[in-house]
């Protein structure tokens, strides 16, 4: 085999990122830089992940006590459509001309985009002033009577002007104005500015933004970043949860797993997305089993299905939760499978005890050398195979090893603590989500 010298690898990275830059060409689309939530706060790793873990534990709290109410009034719809109110990523974008820049809260569980605006009823403190419209020319409200505000689930008509409300869980809410704006997105060198944007003008929320100044929606409704642009496709590649390196988002032309410098040449796996009528904003997955040390448990696929009856269950992809949730039934046997092949006493001695309960002494005995078992779960027509540090993680109080996945007493959640070091493609065009093992921070 010939080696590549050596100043070719210097320049190799120059070479690729020229090639990136012509990609316009196949179309519109943006590069941005996703920054995790509790970036550059000073927290050590032990507390990281147990910030993560708790959010994860609020998040699946909020979708089960909603779930489980009936979703036939708008309210109650609008409430399961962003239960997410708490996400983990933060993508900057600037709002308005000129363009005053913020970072929103990415979240693939709802579709609105949102920002607090001036004058403000009632707002969250946020790290950046609030929108204020009357110093941008571009800005519009829109009328009742616009396909948009038809598209809201929850639609107030006030003198003629489109009124939102979103509930975010029990408490927290944004309301304001339907309005029409220029968003800039992208990096320096993939900057695009799109007019006529439809997002909300909050003047009244509550809540935590987690230093957030709203939050942009990426999910499969009319009016997620998404499904405005025209160019229904994005990619992600987190970085390790630990690095300290952003992650990346692509969007449209920049969308697509073969432009990825960091691929590590394994072959892209594809599953189809499947649509819940109780919940179509959200992106659900047709997984079909889970191997623990490569033996296919014997989990029956109905513990997967979504209720037809009423839109319960199903198994969800999520930006906005870190560990993975499974029903129960299938918990029981991940559990069971870990406890069997793991050669360590299991343990309920961690801080997370009331999350993770698959948890084993650590370290082993002196001289005990312990090999964990692989994890992989299945989706139909693909299967994900995960490294290990996208399945176990260290107690940061006790040093013990604990499984990141957690029972679920509704339907399942895939986490984005699982698809570290994974570039994913939500191709809503052909309604496929396909992935691949990547080195994300080198992309
Ligand atoms: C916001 O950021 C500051 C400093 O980075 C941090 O101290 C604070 O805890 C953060 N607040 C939230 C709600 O995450
Ligand atoms: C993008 O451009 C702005 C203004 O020209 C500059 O301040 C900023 O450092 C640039 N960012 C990057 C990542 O190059
Ligand atoms: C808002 O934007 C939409 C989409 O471009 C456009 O059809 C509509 O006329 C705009 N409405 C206002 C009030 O600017
Ligand atoms: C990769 O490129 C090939 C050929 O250009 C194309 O057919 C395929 O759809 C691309 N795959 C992805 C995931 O974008
Ligand atoms: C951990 O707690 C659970 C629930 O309380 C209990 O069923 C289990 O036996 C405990 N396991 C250990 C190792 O103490
Ligand atoms: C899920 O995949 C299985 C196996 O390919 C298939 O039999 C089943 O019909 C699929 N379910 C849905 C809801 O698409």
């Amino acid at each position: 085999m010939a080696s590549i010298p050596a100043f070719l690898l210097v320049l190799l990275p120059l070479l690729l990122s020229a090639a990136v830059s012509a990609y316009p060409d196949a179309g519109f689309g943006f590069q941005a830089t996703l920054t995790h939530i509790d970036a550059g706060a000073g927290y050590t790793e032990a507390q990281l992940l147990s910030r993560a873990v708790r959010r994860s534990k609020a998040r699946v709290a909020a979708l089960q006590s909603l779930a489980t109410t009936t979703a036939a009034d708008a309210i109650t719809v609008a409430r399961i459509l962003v239960l997410a109110s708490e996400g983990e990523y933060l993508m900057s974008m600037g709002i308005g001309t000129p363009p005053r820049y913020y970072s929103a809260i990415l979240d693939t569980g709802s579709d609105l985009i949102w920002t607090q605006c001036a004058p403000c009823m009632l707002c969250v403190d946020q790290p950046t002033p609030f929108f204020d419209p009357a110093q941008s020319p571009s800005y519009a409200k829109l009328p009742c009577n616009s396909p948009m505000c038809n598209a809201l689930y929850y639609p107030l008509c006030y003198r003629n002007v489109c009124v939102y409300q979103y509930f975010y869980g029990d408490s927290a809410n944004t309301a304001g104005v339907l309005s029409n704006e220029t968003f800039t997105f992208g990096t320096n060198d993939t900057r695009v500015t799109v007019p006529r944007i439809a997002f909300g003008c909050g003047n009244l929320n509550a809540g935590s933004l987690f230093n957030g100044s709203g939050m942009v929606g990426f999910g499969r409704g009319p009016l997620s970043l998404v499904s405005q642009l025209g160019s229904p496709r994005f990619s992600y590649c987190l970085t390790s949860f630990m690095s300290p390196v952003p992650s990346r988002l692509y969007f449209g032309a920049y969308a697509t797993l073969n432009s990825t410098s960091a691929s590590t040449g394994e072959p892209v796996q594809s599953t189809p997305f499947i649509v819940n009528p109780g919940l179509p904003t959200m992106y659900y997955l047709n997984m079909t089993g889970i191997s623990v040390g490569g033996e296919l448990l014997p989990i029956d696929p109905s513990v997967f299905a979504i209720n037809d009856a009423d839109g319960t269950g199903g198994v969800i992809i999520d930006s906005g939760s870190t560990i993975t949730y499974l029903a129960r039934a299938a918990y029981d046997m991940v559990h069971q499978a870990f406890a069997d092949q793991v050669g360590l006493p299991l343990t309920n001695a961690t801080s997370l005890a009331d999350v993770l309960d698959t948890c084993f002494v650590w370290p082993p005995p002196p001289r005990k050398i312990v090999t964990m078992p692989e994890l992989a779960f299945h989706f139909e027509g693909a299967n994900m195979e995960l490294p290990l540090e996208n399945y176990m993680l260290i107690d940061g109080d006790t040093g013990n090893l604990c499984l990141a996945i957690a029972a679920s007493d509704d339907g399942s959640i895939i986490g984005s603590f699982q698809h570290q070091n994974f570039h994913v493609l939500y191709d809503n065009e052909n309604s496929l989500l396909s992935f691949t093992p990547a080195t994300c921070n080198v992309m």
